[in-house]
């Protein structure tokens, strides 16, 4: 499959009967007043419907490396948000170890299914850090381990809820609760230890 076809595939309509993008993000709370970093976000599966939760004092920053995902991502956006919140969003085309975001501006930071496909986690955990705030709250969604319906990444790639939960207790973060996200995969809210 090429990138625009896995760009559709991810925005697919049978994604949302398994995953509903919105009913996750009602578990993380409201995004009035919050600085938002989707990080490989994607063409927009949890972008759009951030973008669609937000006040005027509210950001989005949509971080993606490739730009056929960001192509995808713009198109969804002019289509599926109202002018007055795109503005509120910005593109970002950069790797998500080395953003432009600025400095202790996020309040919350969600990454989803991209933790088990970075070379080096550390290098994103650092940037991480630079970009959150004190109060930052990080979501990470991710396939189970076990591969189920011949669906998502190869399981010896995949990381486990509890490869997961290590990986960011070894960075500084402790799971405050646990999402559903849906069948496939598993969700952790954190904090970062003080
Ligand atoms: C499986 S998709 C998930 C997209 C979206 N988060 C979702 O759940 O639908 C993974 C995305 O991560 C992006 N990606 C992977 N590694 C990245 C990196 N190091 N920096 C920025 N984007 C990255 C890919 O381009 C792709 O858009």
């Amino acid at each position: 499959m090429d990138e625009d076809g896995f760009a559709e595939l991810l925005m697919s309509e049978d994604r949302k009967k398994w995953q509903n993008p919105r009913d996750i993000l009602l578990q993380i709370g409201d995004f009035k007043e919050t600085t938002i970093a989707d990080l490989a976000c994607g063409p927009g599966f949890f972008t759009i419907p951030l973008a669609n939760m937000i006040d005027e004092s509210s950001k989005i920053y949509a971080v993606d490396h490739s730009s056929t995902m960001l192509k995808h991502l713009k198109t969804n956006l002019e289509r599926s948000v109202p002018a007055d919140s795109l503005k509120h969003v910005s593109i970002i085309d950069a790797d998500v170890t080395n953003t432009t975001i600025p400095d202790h501006s996020i309040d919350i930071a969600i990454f989803a299914n991209v933790l088990h496909d970075l070379d080096d986690p550390k290098l994103f955990f650092d940037e991480l850090k630079r970009i959150s705030s004190t109060n930052c709250r990080v979501v990470d969604i991710d396939w189970h381990k076990q591969r189920v319906d011949d669906m998502g990444p190869p399981p010896e790639i995949r990381l486990s809820e509890n490869d997961s939960r290590t990986l960011l207790n070894q960075n500084g973060y402790y799971v405050v609760h646990a999402l559903n996200a849906g069948q496939y995969h598993y969700g952790l809210v954190c904090r970062r230890n003080s």
